[in-house]
């Protein structure tokens, strides 16, 4: 099995790229893009020694445009799996379907509660005892992919956003890399809604 390509989008700090670059994936990250170029997280990628690319989402006539020019911008990098850390953009068919099966994201929520902006804000209000996030494919529906996997903190009983964002991104960094290596070695089943883990293959 040859090892997986992995492009990584995102719009801001890069806050799992750091996990990312740590772990061993069982894959190469071989791009990151950004639809801004002031995101923080393209001087990590160049730290890295990550090739890196910036399409403006303002250059573009219409959603589908910049996604069509997404696509092509990442398809140079014949990458194998597409994963989405803080990529600020709805995406249309356009891109979603050029990835299916193949495009994975971060959320900073327990799915199905709390898709969309905000979340820690709405759970705390909604007196939730436990927040957390979860890693999912992609499909059309904002959020609304199949899980792969979850992770859950307590919110305790003085929490703000502020405080709950650095509980739940420790974990984001701990199960993001986890996902992307189950992709890398080929053990993720989408069955209907649910994800199927294999089993890891014992090398002889
Ligand atoms: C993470 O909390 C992730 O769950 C969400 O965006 C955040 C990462 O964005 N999708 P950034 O890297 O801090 O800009």
């Amino acid at each position: 099995m040859s090892r997986k390509r992995i492009a990584i989008l995102i719009s801001g700090r890069g806050s799992n790229l750091p996990a990312l670059f740590r772990a061993d994936l069982g894959g190469d990250i071989v791009v990151i893009g950004s639809n801004k170029a002031e995101a923080k997280g393209l001087e990590l990628a160049r730290d890295a020694g990550v090739a890196t690319f910036v399409l403006n989402h303002k250059s573009f006539p219409s959603r589908e445009a910049f996604d069509q020019a997404m696509v092509d911008a990442l398809n140079q990098y014949r990458p194998d799996l597409v994963v989405l850390s803080g990529f600020m953009r709805i995406l249309t068919p356009v891109f979603v379907d050029a990835f299916a099966g193949r495009l994975i994201n971060i959320h900073p929520s327990l799915l199905p509660s709390y898709p969309g902006l905000d979340t820690h804000r709405k759970a705390i209000i909604d007196g939730v005892k436990l927040a957390g996030c979860t890693v999912h494919f992609v499909n059309g529906e904002l959020d609304g992919g199949p899980i792969i996997a979850q992770a859950a903190v307590h919110v305790d009983d003085d929490e703000t956003p502020e405080t709950l964002q650095p509980k739940v991104l420790a974990q984001e960094n701990q199960i993001f890399p986890y996902a992307v290596k189950l992709f890398c070695e080929d053990r993720l089943r989408i069955e209907g809604k649910r994800v199927r883990t294999l089993p890891a293959r014992i090398s002889s």
